[in-house]
């Protein structure tokens, strides 16, 4: 059986992972970040004192990423600091990173553990490259302000105090960087519904999706 693959593109903190989750426990889909396997990548390279931007040292540190060791860094705090996000960005402008994490995420889409019908998978590049045949494809968007108010929303729900404009900086940095590289860059997929989720909170986002995907009858 085909699986139904769900693709989430965008940029951080637009709503993509909230949405992503509540798609996948609505249909009873498996669900992948993508983005944590590259956090994922960056910390390990961190970690053992190497550059992130150093490709030999990132793409090894991709190559020899276990599920195992994913799935215990997927629960490190550091993953999801900021610094994390700035390394994953910069570990996934490395062509042979991409190349080494491309089977695993195909994989997942095409035969979704725990015997799922389907995936949902977020990240930058899911509709484009990743699974360009994904039978829904959704590209969230907000504006890079209030993705950054988001963002120290956040942390500090987390009790990590920041500066909004520090955050803002870093957003767009993180943004330059996903957008222009050569290799599989932030960008809608010809077939995607755009959503701009600026002035929608979580559920009015779900909602709108939900009602998209229903008048395309996803199945469960
Ligand atoms: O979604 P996120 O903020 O956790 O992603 C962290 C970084 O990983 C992001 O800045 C770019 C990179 N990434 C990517 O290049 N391709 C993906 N499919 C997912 C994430």
């Amino acid at each position: 059986m085909i699986s139904t693959v769900i693709a989430i593109d965008g940029p951080a903190a637009a709503g993509k992972g909230t949405l992503a989750r509540r798609l996948a426990d609505h249909f009873g889909y498996a669900y992948l970040d993508t983005g944590s396997i590259y956090r994922a990548v960056g910390l390990k390279v961190l970690r053992t004192g190497q550059d992130p931007q150093d490709p030999a040292a990132a793409e090894a540190a991709a190559r020899s990423l276990t599920p195992d060791e994913l799935f215990s860094l997927q629960k490190d705090p550091d993953l999801r600091t900021e610094a994390g996000g700035q390394a994953a960005s910069k570990v996934a402008a490395i062509p042979g990173v991409r190349a080494a994490l491309l089977d695993f995420q195909r994989q997942f889409a095409a035969v979704p553990p725990g015997g799922c019908a389907g995936a949902v998978l977020d990240g930058r590049d899911i509709g484009t490259v990743v699974c360009p045949d994904a039978t829904h494809k959704l590209f969230v968007t907000a504006s890079v302000e209030e993705r950054a108010r988001r963002r120290v929303a956040e942390l500090r729900a987390k009790g990590i105090e920041s500066i909004e404009s520090d955050v803002l900086a870093d957003m767009k940095e993180r943004d330059a960087r996903d957008s222009q590289r050569d290799v599989a860059p932030l960008r809608p997929a010809e077939d995607a519904l755009e959503l701009d989720t600026s002035a929608l909170d979580a559920d009015a986002a779900f909602a709108a999706v939900l009602d998209y995907l229903q008048r395309k009858a996803v199945p469960r």
